[in-house]
């Protein structure tokens, strides 16, 4: 039976119990899902409706009895949360509402089975635009490239910043990325290390690749911070420019990842080299440069170092508005900034001045 809670609410925000289990004070209803529902929702969980798995369970497509679509995740709980935790956290996420982050429409909980119910995105999540199965057929152009990271910065920055308690979301990666109608970026997952039992560690998709993403200072001592999700966000720029995976295997098994293989080629100045060669030179060589500096800061390995997301969405904006939404056709695709060395002891400009506003990039 589903629960009929809503107990993270005051006693004036809650509704009777004998009203509608719908909270109708949101831009879309949330609400406290029948499993009946969901099931015929998502045809019984049926093979053809999963749209994916990670670390934390499957994700299923479905149609509710109204119509909308929605995305299913169907947690694996080894030893669940009691059911009323399990629904004040997810209550608590179903507040947390921003333009880039993936809506919660409700839940169900019962039994073993946990299920969140999202907004379902049509155009996927990053990962499959980048890498995977619509990265052949469907390219993202570099103005689409930018305003998606403009877009994941700005929820990201809400998380740390905004939100009432703030986020960390611990957990950055382009699957986390997903794309709606309009291909605008909604973060995905944020505060979903809470939903998990203890003990139960996020094994699965560390083993995917999610390690690549990782801080140093996360990955080797487990220390999190903000800071963490700003280094993972650097990875996650760079992936973006560079249509690059995070972690390569390189012939004869060696493993590299992506800040190693960028930083030649921004220590030599050649920027151009690191935009995705599926672009084909359409791409607008300045923005390029002060987006991989920008991650650069962000990819810092001191935490202290790094910048606020509240900084990187300034210098991601700040950037743009300052050059028209134009793509350059680069004729030679040799870089003429090959001179241009990039000095990491003296960092003109990204933190003291944006590099979209260093003179030399204008
Ligand atoms: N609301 C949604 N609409 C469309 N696709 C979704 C939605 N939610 C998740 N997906 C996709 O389903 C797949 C599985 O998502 P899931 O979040 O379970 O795993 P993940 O993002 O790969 O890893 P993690 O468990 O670390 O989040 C991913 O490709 C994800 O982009
Ligand atoms: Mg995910």
């Amino acid at each position: 039976m589903p629960l009929n809670c809503f107990c993270c609410a005051t006693e004036e925000d809650r509704e009777p119990a004998e009203t509608s289990r719908v909270h109708k004070n949101r831009d879309y209803p949330w609400e406290v899902y029948s499993l009946k529902e969901l099931l015929h929702a998502t045809n019984s969980f049926h093979h053809d409706n999963k749209i994916g798995e990670g670390g934390f369970g499957s994700v299923y497509w479905g149609r509710t009895s109204k119509g909308v679509e929605i995305a299913v995740k169907r947690l694996k709980t080894m030893s669940p949360k009691a059911e009323m935790e399990f629904a004040v956290e997810v209550e608590i996420l179903g507040r947390v509402r921003h333009r880039n982050l993936l809506g919660l429409r409700g839940f169900y909980a019962g039994g073993d089975e946990r299920l969140i119910v999202y907004d379902f995105m049509p155009n996927h999540s990053l990962i499959t635009h980048l890498h995977g199965q619509l990265a052949a057929d469907c390219l993202l152009d570099w103005s689409t490239r930018l305003s998606i990271a403009i877009g994941s910065a700005e929820g990201l920055s809400y998380l740390h910043h905004e939100a009432n308690p703030h986020i960390i979301h611990r957990d950055i990666k382009a699957s986390n990325v997903l794309l709606d109608s309009e291909f605008e970026a909604k973060v995905a997952d944020f505060g979903f290390a809470k939903l998990i039992p203890d003990g139960v560690t996020h094994l699965t998709t560390r083993v995917k690749g999610t390690l690549g993403y990782l801080a140093p200072e996360y990955a080797m001592w487990g220390k999190v911070s903000e800071s963490c999700d700003v280094y993972s966000f650097g990875i996650l720029l760079l992936e973006i420019i560079s249509g690059k995976k995070p972690i390569e295997k390189l012939p004869g098994g060696v493993k590299r990842d992506i800040v190693q293989w960028v930083t030649p080629y921004v220590q030599k100045g050649a920027f151009n080299q690191i935009a995705d060669p599926r672009l084909k030179g359409k791409f607008d060589k300045v923005q390029v440069k002060s987006t991989v500096l920008i991650a650069m800061k962000c990819t810092d390995n001191s935490p202290d170092n790094r910048p606020t997301m509240i900084e990187v969405v300034d210098w991601l904006k700040g950037g743009i508005g300052r050059r028209k939404k134009e793509i350059t056709k680069v004729e030679d695709t040799e870089d003429d900034e090959g001179s241009e060395v990039y000095d990491e002891s003296q960092p003109e400009g990204v933190q003291q001045v944006p590099p979209h506003r260093t003179p030399d990039s204008r």
